[in-house]
């Protein structure tokens, strides 16, 4: 630990500008309180009665089942840290000023001091923790917050944007069914295995937020941390580890800038794959067979295919969740006979086959065997492997903290058994269930890898996609993440809604989710098409399946799921109109291509996210702060996806702009207003800016979904005949 030499004496309070610098912290003291500026933008105001640190000690316990965690942490002491003394500003090379401010109990020379160096220079401004004392294992820090003030990101949330008013644990895990305590489904599945979660249950929990007042603030530990936004005055963050690292700052003059700046930072997606445009990814299983049956079917029905994605290409089991896949990273020619000749025929007819693979190894399997030999799994407290139950089945984890197995990992299984055999993606999955008790091979605790495992994971995919020389080829998915992600993840997916309309689960989350995700730095985003958990009974309707086809047109990739119970449920291939409206959305998806092309380019050249909030465009109206089920998607379209069942009106808020109606260009509106429109299904409500380069693609997008609804002749969804 660093020596802290205090000066006690009060310092003069450093106000001199610094023109070598476009960043730097501004200091405003009295005896009892401290502000820091970042920039022009108030963040700290330390006093005793709210001091900016507290430092504490206490003991913590987690539980796990199945990627669900209870976190019990016990505090044993909390101690403001109400005295403080700023020292002086140190300047160096590059434009690099230091200013080191020392936070104590009861002033100088005491063993409880906390040493943070402001540290601004032209491209970047943080804070970080040098020292924190012995002793100490937890540290609470207050930034500065004001009414009405509203904070978006914390990674990938389902169920609250604004992120305002709440607590939020910031933990990689499943995110849970139901994800609402006064909902049926959250104590169905709390009763089954605690498998409920909450508001705030995320695959992708990450410690950044963007502040209404115009700046970021990203905390570089990877520790178990809470956002509480609770108070009217401030913001506490909540980090349980000794070693706090660094808050990073961001202040801009919009906030298309600061996304781009956090984004610089972070680390940015490279564009998908040409591909990806050419249609749905179908989401087949069982066999060989099966797979080009439904492929032909779909193909027959007008529907624009890119890819078939079979998850069980690795062979399957059977639990009672369902069916399972074999977790065994390799082609199981049993079950999917000829496979390689097929993936090579049908890459010559422009469709791809992708795969499915993550960091489990079935302890059945020859992968877990050789894994184990090699000493390339994670250990258990007795130096044995570390066997995770699944749900009736039990797995080894491959160690990716040893650089050996995680090369072994990348030849083995990514290169070898998967880019040479010729697909092109895979979804990466998992992520959530590292084990805090288990041992690693660079020496760091399961506490501290836990939230990192996916960004390792992401790590992992790109690295084998680049050795093959193949990024921009082979597109990966992941739904877990967290800080460092964005840098190497090239999708991800939402995960696992429940197959329903609810807010907190159901199709409406997957907005919020987009949203708060672009806004954390990853600005590609896709769904199962229909939603994918199907439990105690409820399967999926075709309103369902049609809403999230509909809204999946709008987005930058389409994928279709057969679900976790596929026999029971509703797929695109069960009958004539299922097939038929997947080929409309699919026609409507291609014929956006060329302004999707221009989103995704932006979001790799500029780290804006496809899928944007309102008010990332729309800065001076207020109410665009608190849209949460709408999205732009680029600058040019306000995306206005219908979430309720047995509607044929959709209200829509539009921000002042000139917008015309996507589908009938004689409703328009200056904004500033909620809208009513038709919106029967089939028709989700999109208005497009009448001043965009692109109007005459839209207008083209129109035509193209007018005819197709009237070609339409199974009764279903024309404008002639609106939905029942
Ligand atoms: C949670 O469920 C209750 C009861 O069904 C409902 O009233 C409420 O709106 C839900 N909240 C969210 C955020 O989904
Ligand atoms: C689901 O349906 C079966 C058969 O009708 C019934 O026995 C079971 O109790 C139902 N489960 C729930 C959770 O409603």
């Amino acid at each position: 630990m660093d020596h802290i030499h205090l000066l006690c004496i009060i310092i003069f309070a450093t106000h001199a500008p610094l023109a070598s610098s476009s960043n730097s912290f501004h200091f405003d003291q009295s005896d009892t309180h401290l502000s820091v500026n970042a920039n022009d933008i108030l963040v700290i105001d330390h006093k005793p009665t709210s001091p900016f640190v507290f430092i504490g000690s206490g003991s913590v316990t987690t539980r796990s089942q199945y990627g669900n965690y209870r976190i019990d942490d016990f505090d044993e002491s909390r101690v403001p840290l109400q005295k403080f003394s700023v020292g002086k500003q140190e300047i160096g090379e590059g434009g690099v000023v230091k200013t080191r401010v020392t936070f104590s109990v009861t002033g100088c020379d005491e063993k409880g001091d906390v040493a943070v160096d402001f540290v601004s220079s032209p491209d970047s401004m943080y804070a970080e923790f040098v020292a924190v004392p012995h002793g100490f294992n937890r540290l609470w820090i207050r930034l500065h917050a004001e009414e009405g003030e509203k904070v978006y990101g914390g990674g990938e949330q389902f169920t609250f944007f604004d992120m305002r008013g709440r607590t939020f644990p910031l933990w990689v895990q499943e995110q849970g069914v139901g994800r609402n305590k006064s909902s049926l489904i959250t104590l169905l599945s709390n009763n089954r295995d605690n498998g409920g979660g909450d508001y705030y249950t995320t695959y992708w929990a990450q410690p950044t937020f963007l502040s209404s007042r115009k700046y970021y603030a990203h905390f570089t530990t990877t520790s178990y941390s809470e956002f509480n936004f609770r108070f009217d005055d401030f913001h506490e963050v909540y980090i349980l580890s000794g070693s706090p690292g660094k808050i990073h700052f961001f202040t801009g003059p919009s906030y298309v800038d600061l996304v781009g700046q956090f984004t610089a930072f972070q680390g940015r997606q490279p564009p998908i794959p040409e591909w990806v445009y050419n249609g749905v990814v179908l989401g087949l299983q069982g066999g060989t067979e099966r797979m080009l049956h439904y492929l032909k079917m779909a193909q027959d029905n007008d529907i624009k295919v890119s890819a078939v994605w079979i998850q069980d290409w690795s062979g399957r089991i059977r639990t009672s969740f369902g069916r399972r896949i074999f977790w065994n990273w390799q082609w199981d020619p049993n079950h999917y006979p000829g496979l390689d000749k097929v993936i090579a025929d049908l890459k010559t007819k422009g469709i791809q086959v992708l795969v499915y693979t993550n960091l489990n190894l079935n302890q059945e399997g020859n992968l877990f065997k050789e894994a184990e030999q090699l000493g390339y799994l994670i250990l258990n407290k007795d130096g044995n492997s570390y066997r995770l139950d699944y749900g009736e089945f039990i797995c080894g984890i491959v160690d990716i903290t040893n650089p050996k197995a995680a090369q072994w990992y990348k030849d083995r299984i990514i290169k070898k058994n998967m880019i040479e055999l010729g697909i092109s993606g895979w979804m990466a999955d998992f992520g959530e269930y590292l084990p805090t008790d288990a041992y690693f091979s660079n020496g760091k605790s399961g506490m501290d890898l836990h939230n990192e495992w996916p960004t390792l994971w992401a790590q992992i995919n790109r690295e084998g996609v680049e050795e093959a020389g193949m990024l921009g080829e082979i597109l990966y998915w992941m739904r877990a993440g967290f800080s460092g992600s964005q840098r190497y993840g090239v999708m991800t997916w939402a995960g696992d809604q429940f197959v329903d309309f609810s807010l907190s689960d159901g199709i409406a989350s997957v907005i919020p989710a987009a949203l708060s995700l672009g806004i954390s730095g990853f600005g590609l985003f896709h769904f199962d098409i229909g939603g994918f958990t199907s439990l105690f009974n409820y399967t999926r309707t075709e309103e369902l399946m049609f809403r999230y086809g509909e809204m999946a047109a709008f987005t930058t990739m389409m994928r279709t799921h057969e679900g976790n119970r596929p026999d029971d449920n509703l797929q695109f291939y069960s009958n004539e109109r299922t097939l038929s409206q997947l080929a409309c959305h699919t026609q409507i998806f291609h014929a956006l291509n060329r302004y999707r092309h221009a989103v995704v380019e932006e979001n790799s050249v500029r780290g804006i996210p496809v899928q944007r909030p309102l008010f990332l465009h729309y800065e001076s109206d207020p109410r665009s702060y608190s849209v949460q089920y709408q999205y732009m998607f680029g600058p040019d379209l306000l995306v206005a996806p219908v979430y309720e069942a047995g509607v044929e009106t959709w209200d829509v808020y539009l921000p002042p702009d000139d917008w015309v109606f996507m589908w009938d260009e004689t409703i328009t509106s200056m904004g500033d207003e909620t809208v009513t429109v038709e919106a029967p299904i089939g028709m989700i409500p999109v208005f497009y800016r009448r001043e965009s380069q692109w109007a005459d693609l839209f207008r083209d997008v129109r035509d193209v979904r007018n005819k197709l609804y009237s070609d339409v002749d199974n009764g279903y969804c024309s404008r002639d005949k609106p939905c029942p």
